[in-house]
């Protein structure tokens, strides 16, 4: 008799990985041109390490790698089940940020209207930041046994981290919250990071299976 128990996962927290190194030259163009005007705005704070950039997908430059990223958000989304005829995806945040050393980043989510968040590494010098991707289910993480091996990503994980590498595009829903740990090292760490949201979807588009997305 067969004993053996087959798990189905369910409610499942994928995160989506991609290289893209491509974008890197044209991305870290338009990045050091956006963090330079704002080391002309502000001084470095010692207590938090790091210069954030305002909006950088209305450069005209971003134009390719903001569309490649938007209808990749679109198929995630697609992919997992959601009415994607009906909406668009475009941008409600796109910024460089700069992380010196010392520099972290507490856990989060993003709201206003985000449905998913993402990042593109520019430059990850070695000893820089991990990401961290963290147990959403509260109820889990209060109740939950200690694990058997915290070196190894399972179900019994609240949290799990990665590496990035320069040129890597990593999203996951808005609703998963994450966070860096500090860079140690002396070289900042730079990425981009974004959030997408939905609109509602020409309905005459509709007709033809919109596979394009709008970039506002
Ligand atoms: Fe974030």
């Amino acid at each position: 008799m067969e004993n053996k128990l087959e798990g189905i996962p369910l409610f499942a927290c994928p995160v989506f990985m991609a290289d893209k190194p491509e974008f890197l030259s044209v991305t870290r163009k338009v990045s050091k041109k956006f963090i330079d005007k704002r080391k002309k705005e502000a001084e470095l704070n010692p207590n938090y390490p790091v210069y954030m950039t305002e909006s950088i997908n209305y450069d005209p430059e971003m134009l390719e790698f903001s569309n490649f990223v938007a209808q990749g958000a679109w198929g995630i989304l697609e992919s997992q089940g959601y009415a994607m005829d009906f909406f668009n995806t475009y941008f409600t945040e796109m910024w460089s940020q700069e992380h010196h050393q010392n520099s972290t980043m507490e856990k989060h989510i993003h709201g206003n209207g985000a449905v998913i968040s993402g990042f593109y590494f520019l430059d990850v010098p070695d000893n820089s930041s991990k990401i961290i991707f963290h147990e959403p289910k509260d109820s889990k993480v209060i109740t939950n046994l200690p694990e058997r091996d915290m070196s190894t990503a399972t179900h019994a994980s609240t949290m799990i981290h990665f590496v990035p590498k320069e040129g890597q595009l990593i999203y996951a829903n808005s609703w998963l919250p994450h966070s860096f740990t500090k860079n140690e090292s002396k070289k900042p760490l730079r990425f981009i990071h974004f959030n997408v949201a939905v609109s509602a979807a020409n309905q005459n588009q509709n007709q033809n299976k919109p596979t394009t997305v709008e970039i506002i």
